[in-house]
């Protein structure tokens, strides 16, 4: 019997080398990559997985080439537009984790409705990282506790796990049970640093663009096959 993990987080890499590959520019990788992102959303739905959180811009990325960001932000508002009938289609709960407050206002607003849009759907919360990193959660929860000490609205006494977990961007979220990185590199590149301290971590050699469903399996199988231990015998 295969164990299906509640939460798959994916470091969706290596769109520009599948481009560059093919003898493309980067660019191309990325809209390829965008297109198996709605593979995988509906891939979730169907193997019954409660949580996917894809990191689709780190708060790294901003030191790309301006041409590259200022693409990859028309793609993340053109492909944010089409995204209503997927998600009413496939029960699809839309969230996002990161400071979006930087996006422009238009794709701010996007993001807002189709959370709005979607909250009442169940069959996956679809969650992307959008100028994430690990550290600014951990950072931004630790400011929101000492401002609410500050105020004494808090004692520092009652600073616990599950009080600061409450204050991260994942509030509400079990913690990662899968992590999967495609690309070929095997580091966490800033994604969620504390949600994935028990997470089961899965690599593939082949890019992002290539990703399939069957191979979202296999890491599932992959998982189902480990003994996760968390400290104990
Ligand atoms: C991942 O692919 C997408 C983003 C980080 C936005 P990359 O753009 O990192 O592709 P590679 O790793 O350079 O091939
Ligand atoms: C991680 O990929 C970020 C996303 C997939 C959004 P990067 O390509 O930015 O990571 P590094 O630079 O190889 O660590
Ligand atoms: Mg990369």
């Amino acid at each position: 019997m295969v164990r299906i993990p509640e939460h798959v987080a994916i470091i969706m890499d290596g769109n520009g080398r599948w481009a560059q590959s093919h003898g493309r520019r980067r660019t191309y990788g990325h809209y390829i990559g965008s297109k198996v992102v709605d593979d995988i959303t509906k891939a979730a739905v169907e193997f019954k997985i409660k949580y996917l959180t894809l990191y689709t811009f780190s708060t790294e990325n901003w030191k790309r080439p301006k041409s590259e960001v200022r693409f990859l932000m028309g793609l993340l508002k053109s492909s944010l537009k089409k995204k209503r009938k997927l998600f009413k289609d496939n029960n699809v709960r839309f969230n996002v984790i990161g400071d979006v407050s930087v996006f422009d206002e238009i794709i701010q607003n996007l993001l807002m409705q189709l959370m709005d849009e979607t909250k009442d759907n169940e069959a996956v919360v679809l969650t992307l990282a959008l100028n994430y990193g690990g550290k600014l959660d951990i950072l931004r929860a630790a400011k929101t506790i000492a401002k609410r000490v500050e105020d004494g609205e808090l004692s520092s006494k009652d600073i616990n796990e599950k009080l600061f977990e409450a204050h991260l961007y994942t509030a509400n979220m079990p913690d990662v049970d899968l992590l999967i990185r495609t690309g070929g590199e095997k580091r966490i590149s800033n994604f969620l640093l504390w949600q994935a301290a028990y997470a089961e971590f899965v690599f593939f050699d082949k890019y992002w663009p290539e990703f399939t469903k069957e191979d979202l399996w296999q890491a599932i199988e992959e998982f189902s096959q480990r003994k996760r231990r968390f400290g104990g015998l």
